[in-house]
């Protein structure tokens, strides 16, 4: 449940998180009306600045505000935002912060002193802020409760993020850590488990008896643009497959939790991904996009080391050893700088036994992420008509058109409002990172050179659809592009 006189505090105020996801997401929940009563918003950064200049900053982080109701809204916001600043290592920063935030809780009536402490912070500051935090600025009140939310990077590879855990956790409990994927906070990646648990249907063909195939598709239409000092050192798969692509592959291929507590439904994520080997270098496709239909390419970025060979585009396969899904490969594609933006999962049936029809397409499930959420299958049925021939059609659940009115939270809505609630549910635990790594170190350390040799990436062009030598790479997986319907 929520917690009265909650105060949040977004460290990192003045950056890039902060501004495009945090604070719109903090007012999206104010103005739908679940933040808790008597919710206090507190800003902490490096920068120097009075409250005019904060409440002005965050006034132009939130967007789309046009009606009167909303733009009432957005006074009252206000009205409970303000901001130190101080700095990230010193102590006495934080004791300032901490006199500052006593005497906003003074204000309430009961005892109670609930902090949650959002660190939008780049990741050099994590440590010495998780243990200023714990040291100067812990509310032990009886009955009081901090937590912490804190976003990847979480490390470069195994080791690293052992390293960054074990730091966090000197000061702060698994229970009061909450490691936001924004991916789980998704309405389509949320809508997983009712659509494969909560349908008899679906769940008898969830195997490897029906599936021949599974791709998990991310597609960006623009590059690094700016963002290449960042980008270049991580690479597509530290930015996107590690982390999100992963995480939705673990709730897809998991197998039915006892219950849907945090601790089932994690317990099962990581079983699964315990049972995917490391991936192996000749099932993964790199690309990196050069410059076409007069946009840079890559290396064109002042901000990339020239030369540079990171990936900004990667097909690899992984397979999972379990009774389930012995065989079925398992696609995960990203890449930046391409021909649309697009979030999709594709799960492709097995042929039917031939004899009866010939040349038909198969199934297929598609459940797309973003943008226009969607559900549709792809099957077969009767053209009308005084003759039997089968046609491909689809069944289709678009979202905007089923749910009219509906409203699609935000994922960073979703995810602050359970972190303020205290469930665990969709967020990382310190296992699920730990062998999410062991999967990628060693294809990344690869890349990286370790071995001896560093493999240069195929070039695409900026705006097309990846590198060419990707149609072949599915197909070597078995997947089949249908007769179009
Ligand atoms: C972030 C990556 O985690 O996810 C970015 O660092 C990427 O590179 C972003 O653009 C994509 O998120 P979304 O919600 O726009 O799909």
């Amino acid at each position: 449940a929520l917690r009265d006189n909650t105060v949040i505090i977004v460290l990192g105020a003045s950056g890039d998180l902060a501004k495009k996801k945090t604070y719109p997401a903090l007012f999206g929940l104010f103005r739908m009306g679940f933040l808790p009563k008597g919710v206090k918003i507190v800003g902490y950064a490096r920068t120097k600045m009075d409250n005019a200049e904060y409440l002005k900053r965050i006034t132009s982080y939130i967007k789309n505000v046009d009606d009167d109701e909303g733009k009432a809204k957005l006074e009252e916001f206000k009205q409970l935002s303000t901001y130190v600043s101080g700095g990230y290592e010193d102590g006495e920063s934080f004791d300032k912060l901490n006199q500052y935030l006593q005497e906003i809780e003074s204000g309430y009536q009961s005892k109670e002193r609930n902090r949650l402490f959002y660190l939008a912070l780049p990741p050099s500051v994590f440590i010495p802020v998780a243990k200023n935090l714990k040291q100067h600025c812990y509310s032990d009140t009886k009955g009081s409760i901090n937590r912490v939310i804190v976003e990847k990077p979480f490390g470069k590879d195994l080791e690293s993020c052992r390293e960054l855990l074990r730091s966090i956790k000197e000061h702060w409990t698994e229970d009061e850590t909450f490691r936001i994927d924004h991916y789980l906070g998704k309405e389509m990646v949320k809508n997983l488990l009712v659509l494969r648990f909560a349908n008899v249907a679906m769940n008898a063909a969830w195997d490897k008896n029906s599936i021949s195939n599974v791709q998990i598709t991310f597609k960006e239409p623009f590059g690094t643009e700016g963002r290449g000092g960042y980008f270049d050192e991580f690479g597509i798969i530290r930015d996107i497959l590690q982390n999100h692509l992963l995480q939705v592959l673990s709730i897809l291929a998991m197998e039915r939790p006892v219950s849907f507590s945090a601790e089932d439904i994690r317990d099962e994520k990581v079983k699964v991904l315990r049972a995917i080997p490391p991936v192996e270098r000749e099932d993964t496709l790199l690309g990196q996009y050069v410059a076409a239909n007069g946009k840079p390419g890559y290396l064109d970025d002042d901000t990339v080391p020239p030369n540079s060979v990171c990936p900004t585009f990667t097909a690899t396969t992984l397979w999972i050893h379990n009774p389930r899904w012995e065989g079925v490969p398992f696609i995960l594609k990203a890449g930046k700088a391409l021909n649309e933006a697009k979030v999709e999962i594709r799960i492709q049936f097995k042929d039917v036994t031939q004899g009866i029809f010939k040349d038909i397409s198969r199934n297929e499930l598609v459940i797309r992420i973003q943008p226009a959420e969607a559900v549709y299958l792809k099957l077969n049925a009767k053209t009308p008509g005084l003759y039997t021939r089968a046609f491909p059609t689809e069944m289709d659940l678009t979202y905007k058109r089923r749910f009219l009115d509906a409203h699609i939270p935000e994922a960073y809505e979703s995810l602050i409002l359970d972190a303020l609630k205290g469930d665990h549910s969709n967020f990382v635990r310190d296992d699920e990172l730990d062998v999410a790594w062991k999967i990628f170190t060693p294809i990344l350390h690869w890349i990286e050179g370790r071995s001896g040799q560093v493999p240069r990436p195929v070039s695409y062009p900026y705006g097309s659809r990846g590198p060419k030598e990707l149609e072949a790479f599915i197909q070597k997986y078995g997947y089949k592009r249908g007769t179009e319907g």
